[in-house]
């Protein structure tokens, strides 16, 4: 006998239920988060080279149609556009692989703008250790035929932001502005399931995750910091972990706590991960389960892009851990001024 739950809590019933509770809701951000699913879905199984035969065929990098076969990140950002501009409610798309905004047609346009990356982490693809998508979602803030402005909004406006891990299985962890919920993917019933209620970073941790082959590039309250995780002057030293795909770096951080650093550098002055679709989801959700989020000097929630691809220093994690580096910036500060 398998045991089904025959009242299983899908992402999509519990979006609905949460909508409910917003009298004047329209049903387009389930209709929007739906047509989500349906990309992470089809992305996962990319990535899980399901169907490998139309992937490969035997030949190689031909497919049994005798195409040439795209590359993952390209596959899944059609997917992430083709899915998103369909579903009537977008109007802008922000993606890592489009130099500029994508405007939806006419007809087919909603309010909510969404800023994506369809495949996080895809230097790790090849050897097929985790990797993800991010999105954030704002809407169009005026009546104004949509534009490049509309894209540029702080975290503080965002409607809902969320991640998708395809690890040793496919979780969405999303916030629709009340909390952090888990789904893990169920590919026998083609759902996400809720298995994570409600997700709170511990207030401290017990590892640090940064690259720490560029340490030599690092400001010295970057590498003051991480000395003091790895020789302290009490109780033990932190463990590090650093997967090099963000969203396994932060998922991981809102399971067990601690602190992921990717900060400026001598050749990257303002860092590498990018604000719109990488640092402000991400900080959203860091923020919607207990934990802090900043550039270094300001919350990432409180920055306001200039631009589509702006980068920015990013730190996050648990409370007490934020707290603690931005103490030990603040302090390297006051001496340069000195
Ligand atoms: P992407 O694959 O979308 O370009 O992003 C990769 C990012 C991010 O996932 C990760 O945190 C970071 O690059 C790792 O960079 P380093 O190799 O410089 O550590
Ligand atoms: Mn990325
Ligand atoms: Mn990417």
């Amino acid at each position: 006998m398998t045991s089904i739950d025959s009242n299983c809590m899908t992402l999509t019933r519990f979006v609905l239920a949460e909508q409910r509770k917003v009298p004047s809701a329209t049903g387009d951000l389930t209709q929007l988060l739906n047509s989500i699913q349906t990309a992470v879905k089809a992305v996962s199984s990319a990535v899980r080279k399901a169907g490998i035969a139309n992937m490969y065929g035997i030949a190689g990098n031909i497919n049994v149609q005798g195409e040439e076969v795209k590359k993952l990140d390209i596959l899944s950002n059609e997917l992430f556009i083709n899915m998103l501009t369909s579903s009537y409610t977008t109007c802008l798309l922000v993606s890592e692989e489009n130099e500029n905004i994508i405007e939806v047609e006419t007809d087919k346009q909603g309010k909510y703008i969404v800023c994506f990356d369809p495949l996080d982490g895809s230097s790790n693809i090849d050897c097929l250790v985790s990797v993800g998508s991010i999105f954030g979602i704002y809407k169009k803030s005026d009546n104004k035929e949509s534009n490049i402005n509309h894209a540029l909004q702080h975290g503080r406006n965002l409607v809902a932001s969320g991640y998708a891990l395809y690890g040793s299985a496919t979780m969405i962890v999303l916030s629709i502005g009340s909390g952090v919920n888990g789904f893990m993917y169920d590919p026998s019933i083609g759902e996400f399931i809720l298995t994570e209620k409600n997700m709170k970073i511990p207030s401290r941790g017990k590892i640090y995750s940064i690259n720490e082959g560029y340490e030599s590039l690092w400001d010295p309250a970057i590498k003051e910091y991480i000395q003091s995780k790895k020789y302290p002057k009490n109780g033990k030293p932190y463990g590090a972990r650093y997967v090099g795909s963000m969203v396994a770096d932060v998922h991981r951080t809102i399971k067990y706590g601690g602190i992921f650093l990717y900060p400026a550098s001598i050749d990257n002055p303002t860092g590498k991960l990018r604000l719109l679709y990488e640092c402000i989801p991400m900080a959203h959700i860091i923020n919607e389960a207990g934990g802090k989020t900043s550039n270094g000097k300001i919350d990432i929630l409180d920055i306001v892009p200039e631009n589509i691809h702006q980068r920015s220093p990013i730190y996050l994690g648990s409370k007490d851990d934020v707290n603690d580096l931005l103490n030990c910036i603040e302090k390297h500060d006051k001496k340069m001024k000195m």
